[in-house]
């Protein structure tokens, strides 16, 4: 692999979880929907020499390097550059209507964040754009410029979670009104002068929360999330397996409460049995979500803060 130091998250677990959806089937088939630098993609397809995986991304940069990774294995991986919510459509262009198992990895990818001209890191010096897909959409720049104040409490405090989005979104506004805004180093310097110092104290660094608020904004995360998941559960057959790995709360909550809802029986409490058609269609393979282990967290620090959930689908 290009990146020696790239290591994928829960990655044994992973195939552990999707395992009974390949193993006996004759030609199965999983989608990647984060491709990422291939390391998921490349450890199924060797484990599994029957296997043929979908891979999605919509980093054209993430795309050129798994290629590579996986150019011995090309002839089982077919590598669609999309956004995940195209799933559904991107597999019936394929004349695929169902698949065996599909695996998220969300967020951003080590590359990504590692890559100082994406924007994404508040402790580099980069131009301000944090798109995941850069051939397409609006920066985290044009976000800045254009939003007004309003717009931008509204994303600093849902997305960011951030206590002190006015004072934040007060400081940008008057920055950019003197065209002082124009690198992530400028942006981290405004949100430091925002907050109080006794809380700055805490809690890490001060921009991780405005940072994290800006590319769910960007790259529309959360919107895209809410449909995608739902989608997998309708692309898979029965017997099929969905597993996720989140790594920040809002994206685990959206994938917790799809995954309750599918679970959920529709027979009204107090019946001693399901009624016809009432019974849940899908079963949790994880009671609430798991955690890597320390070991992992040990070698892996981005596995710190993974929250890993798993569905099966037990009736059409
Ligand atoms: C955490 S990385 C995946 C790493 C991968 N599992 C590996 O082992 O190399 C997430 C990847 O998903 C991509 N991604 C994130 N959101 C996406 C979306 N909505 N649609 C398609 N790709 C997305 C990112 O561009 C990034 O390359």
């Amino acid at each position: 692999m290009q990146d020696s130091l790239h290591i994928p998250v829960a990655l044994e677990r992973c195939i552990e979880l999707l395992a009974p959806a390949i193993s006996e089937i004759q030609d199965p088939i999983v989608v990647d929907a984060t491709l990422g630098m291939g390391g998921h993609t490349r450890a199924l397809l060797i484990r599994y020499p029957h296997l043929k995986v979908i891979a999605f991304d919509r980093d054209l940069g993430a795309i050129a390097i798994a290629r590579e990774n996986l150019k011995d294995l090309a002839d089982r991986v077919v590598i669609v550059h999309a956004v995940y919510d195209e799933m559904q459509n991107e597999l019936n262009h394929l004349g695929i209507e169902s698949v065996d198992g599909i695996l998220f990895d969300l967020g951003v990818s080590s590359m990504q964040l590692d890559t100082a001209e994406r924007g994404f890191a508040y402790s580099q010096e980069a131009p301000l754009d944090m798109r995941m897909d850069q051939s397409t959409g609006k920066s985290a720049f044009d976000v800045l410029m254009t939003y007004s104040f309003g717009e931008l409490v509204r994303i600093l405090r849902i997305y960011g979670e951030e206590k002190f989005a006015t004072k934040i979104a007060d400081n940008i506004i008057k920055a950019r009104e003197k065209n002082e805004l124009n690198t992530t180093k400028d942006l981290a310097e405004i949100v430091k002068a925002s907050i109080p110092a006794p809380a700055r104290r805490t809690g890490g660094n001060p921009a991780k929360r405005t940072f994290q608020a800006l590319r769910i904004e960007v790259n529309q995360e959360l919107e895209v999330l809410e449909r995608a998941i739902p989608q997998s559960l309708e692309l898979i057959r029965v017997g099929g397996r969905v597993v996720v790995m989140a790594y920040q709360s809002l994206e685990d909550k959206i994938v917790k409460s799809v995954f309750l809802e599918a679970t959920t029986s529709r027979t009204p409490r107090g019946l001693p049995m399901d009624l016809p058609n009432s019974a849940a269609k899908f079963a949790l393979l994880i009671r609430g979500s798991e955690a890597a282990t320390d070991t992992e967290i040990g070698i892996n620090p981005r596995a710190q803060s993974m929250r890993l959930r798993a569905i099966e689908k037990l009736a059409a």
